[in-house]
């Protein structure tokens, strides 16, 4: 009977230890970021407020009259390893997404207000945009450039899905003109006039 009691209660416990392992690993954010995801919490320290984020909600709107909501697995640590991450967007009237790429996720595109346009640009050159609104679903495939454009009245809102826990950003503008690449080398490689570079160094923040 006591032996019965010790193998019932080994394999109890072994089971939930295994399943709940099995089941998810809870970012540990101070293990640091690799190219793995994050080291798993120690299953004693998980709660259910890993699996909660209370503040997807909209926030102040930034220069480009846009505000963006991340819930990557910095902010929802029960995204590590699941493959992908989501953020609240809103676009003030006139607002635009510039031109930018996400090398690591596919980004699914789901209005929930206003009409948007939105387009990418595939890699032999054909664009590929149309004007959305609620009840449409867009699909940006990974590591296209991309672009959007608030053309309703008032707000656009929208939910967005990535393929990726904390899909990576690069703006075009912000790589050419944000950065400290000479001048001279940006004029001739993009065959931009030297004056038009300056001015957009100068609105980017960029050197050189
Ligand atoms: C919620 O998000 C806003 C901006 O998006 C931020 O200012 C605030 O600190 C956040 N609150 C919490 C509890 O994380
Ligand atoms: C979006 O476009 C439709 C069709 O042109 C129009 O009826 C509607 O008023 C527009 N909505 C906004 C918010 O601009």
């Amino acid at each position: 009977m006591t032996l019965l009691f010790f193998l019932f209660g080994f394999l109890l416990s072994t089971t939930i230890s295994n399943v709940a392992a099995k089941d998810f690993c809870i970012a540990d954010l101070k293990g640091g970021l690799t190219p793995g995801g994050y080291p798993c919490k120690s299953l004693q320290s998980v709660t259910v407020d890993d699996f909660v984020f209370s503040n997807f909600t909209v926030g102040t709107p930034n220069q480009l009259k846009m505000s963006f909501t991340p819930a990557f697995v910095e902010q929802l640590s029960a995204l590590n390893g699941l493959g992908f991450s989501l953020a609240r967007v809103e676009l003030e009237e006139g607002g635009v997404v510039p031109i930018h790429t996400h090398v690591d996720a596919t980004e699914v595109t789901i209005p929930t207000g206003g009409n948007f346009t939105i387009g990418f640009i595939s890699s032999d050159n054909v664009v590929y945009m149309k004007t959305i609104s609620e009840g449409n679903i867009f699909v940006i495939p990974k590591g296209l450039l991309h672009f959007g454009l608030n053309v309703g009245k008032g707000k656009h809102s929208a939910i967005y899905v990535f393929s990726s826990e904390h899909r990576s950003l690069q703006v075009v503008d912000l790589a050419l003109f944000g950065s400290n690449l000479d001048s001279n080398i940006v004029a001739k490689t993009t065959f931009l006039d030297i004056e038009q570079i300056k001015k957009l160094k100068t609105l980017f923040k960029g050197s050189g």
